[in-house]
């Protein structure tokens, strides 16, 4: 088992890609705290946790909230003594706008649950990392951090930002044996997420959800389309020993779609 002991804090662990990080995690022998604003949500995958043999803690949490952020990761703190790894997954996908359209609630919003959620879990759970003198941060980014499409701007942009984050805090906690790692994933199936993609895009180009995923499946080298256990494998990479000496980087987790 490759994370036997460990302990992992994932935001967003609810539902989608997070739930799948947390139970691919769970078959790997970690602990794992649930962060998320949906407490029966979060209860659900305690219990399908507890079924592999680990234990769970399902904390309500809101990523844009530094109260709320700083009391949940003191409760995992005094529940298991430790955070080896934090997974950023919490996150929040724009109503879609041309620039010169969009609010600044939209705006706002976006920005606030993507990057500066991102920023304030990270603050709260670096130094008990840093006393232990190791860790491992998963910050999901996306291919649109890399890539243009049209009419989610505050998404590329959270999502950019999360790439410097990633970079500047490997620079800052690599002398303490913290890594600091990104996955950009392209079009992840069977999330909230992926309806509300599926949606906006219909809204702005119409195109049909059906023709979008087909376009989707042909415009990736591996001709599939990537599932939310597919980002939790990249995750377990990028949290367990297997990938010790990797830090500051981006990984794209999309079937071959951003070759930048
Ligand atoms: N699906 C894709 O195609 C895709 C592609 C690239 C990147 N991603 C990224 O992968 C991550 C997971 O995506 P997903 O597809 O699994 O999305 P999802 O199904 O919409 O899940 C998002 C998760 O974030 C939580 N969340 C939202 N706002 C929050 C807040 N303020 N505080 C705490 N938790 C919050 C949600 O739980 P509550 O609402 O209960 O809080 C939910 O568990 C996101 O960061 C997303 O941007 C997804």
């Amino acid at each position: 088992m490759r994370l036997q002991g460990e302990v992992a804090l994932i935001t967003g662990a609810g539902r989608g890609i997070g739930r799948a990080i947390a139970l691919r995690f769970a078959k790997e022998g970690a602990d794992i705290i649930l962060a998320g604003r949906t407490q029966k949500d979060l209860e659900s995958v305690a219990k399908e946790v507890s079924a592999l043999g680990r234990q769970a803690l399902a904390l309500g949490c809101d990523v844009t909230d530094d109260r709320s952020v700083r009391s949940t990761v003191q409760q995992g703190l005094d529940r298991f003594g430790k955070i080896d790894s934090l997974i950023n997954n919490a996150g929040y996908y724009c109503d879609n706008a041309p620039l010169q359209d969009m609010s600044d609630t939209e705006w706002d919003i976006t920005l606030r649950v993507n990057l500066t959620g991102t920023f304030q879990v990270c603050r709260a759970v670096v130094p008990a990392m840093m006393a232990r003198r190791c860790g491992a941060i998963v910050m999901l980014s996306s291919i649109a951090a890399k890539a243009a499409f049209p009419f989610n701007a505050p998404y590329a942009v959270a999502k950019a930002g999360l790439l410097g984050l990633t970079r500047t805090l490997a620079a800052e906690t690599g002398a303490y044996g913290i890594r600091v790692n990104a996955l950009c994933p392209g079009v992840v199936v069977g999330t909230e997420m992926h309806t509300k993609v599926n949606h906006e895009v219909q809204k702005m180009t119409g195109t049909s959800p059906e023709d979008r995923v087909a376009g989707a499946r042909n415009s990736v080298l591996l001709q599939n389309l990537t599932k939310p256990e597919d980002i939790a494998e990249a995750a377990l990479f990028l949290s367990s020993p297997a990938s010790q000496t990797i830090t500051g980087q981006s990984l794209n987790v999309d079937g071959g779609y951003c070759y930048c």
